[in-house]
């Protein structure tokens, strides 16, 4: 499905920065993510399956940051629309890509996942199969112009199998070694991987879900630390940055251990 609509900026176009393509921009953080990139003075290209909504984001972004913003359809699930999809981001950069932001992702209930096998691959097919079909396509285009970003939004869940999260943390495990390898084969040519890997954060993904208050970021901080992150150049970035001392102790614990808890 080709669908998309150029929101041009209010004033003179603003010099500096290139074009990044946020794809999943529905998500609180990658919509969040994307307003960082446009305070930045960076054009956009927001992508979603809600093309209404990604429109009225899209000319929100554009008219609060005086940058160009042109909104697309994507869906994850259907992969054979990938590569007309890449191809028009590409295009539509008009040699001015910057990066490209995987904000998309999908979690239901352990019990649902565990008892129907399609909400299980569908976790496995939005969360893995889209994001390599998506990365492979942007991945040849920088090794060609040998520049580039690509951030990926895994999870924490990612980082040990708990009997309350293991379809999806099996999802962000194979996600987060898919970048791992991505960054090591783009690193001769200059473009950057971040794999990020949130905690908890309040967006609609864990609305009703019981959390723990003090470890809940917003979408909003969530994103001022991975946007600080991928201009670090870190390689993994956990947000809040507690999270990486708390999957510390997490991954510490035995395993003849682990096993009897329940967490
Ligand atoms: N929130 C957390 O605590 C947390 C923690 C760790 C990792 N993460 C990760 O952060 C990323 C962003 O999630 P979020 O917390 O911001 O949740 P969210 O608001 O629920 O965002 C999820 C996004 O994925 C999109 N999506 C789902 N299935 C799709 C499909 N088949 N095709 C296209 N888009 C699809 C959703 O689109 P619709 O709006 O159309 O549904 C939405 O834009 C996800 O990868 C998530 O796993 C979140």
């Amino acid at each position: 499905m080709s669908n998309s609509v150029a929101i041009a900026a209010t004033a003179a176009p603003v010099s500096g920065p290139g074009t990044v393509i946020v794809i999943g921009v529905t998500s609180a953080i990658a919509r969040a993510l994307a307003g960082e990139f446009a305070k930045h003075g960076h054009d956009l290209i927001v992508a979603s399956r809600d093309i209404e909504e990604t429109n009225a984001i899209a000319t929100d972004l554009s008219v609060r940051h005086n940058v160009k913003v042109i909104s697309k359809y994507f869906e994850a699930e259907i992969f054979g629309t990938h590569a007309t999809f890449v191809d028009e981001c590409i295009r539509d950069a008009n040699g001015s890509l910057d990066g490209v932001v995987i904000g998309f992702g999908f979690m239901d209930e352990q019990s649902v996942a565990e008892a129907k096998f399609e909400v299980a691959r569908r976790t496995i097919d939005v969360n893995v199969t889209a994001t390599i079909s998506v990365c492979e396509k942007f991945a040849t285009q920088f090794e060609t112009t040998r520049r580039g970003f690509i951030i990926g939004i895994s999870s924490v869940a990612g980082d040990r199998g708990r009997q309350t999260n293991y379809i999806y943390g099996a999802s962000k495990a194979a996600m987060t070694t898919y970048l791992q390898g991505l960054r090591n084969r783009l690193f001769k040519s200059g473009v950057h991987v971040l794999t990020v890997k949130p905690g908890f954060v309040d967006t609609k993904m864990t609305f009703g879900l019981p959390l723990p208050g003090p470890l809940v970021a917003t979408p909003e901080a969530a994103a001022r630390a991975i946007y600080n992150a991928n201009e670090a150049k870190k390689n993994t970035a956990y947000v809040p940055w507690f999270w990486r001392y708390i999957m510390l102790i997490i991954g510490s614990i035995p395993e003849f251990q682990f096993k009897k808890m329940k967490l």
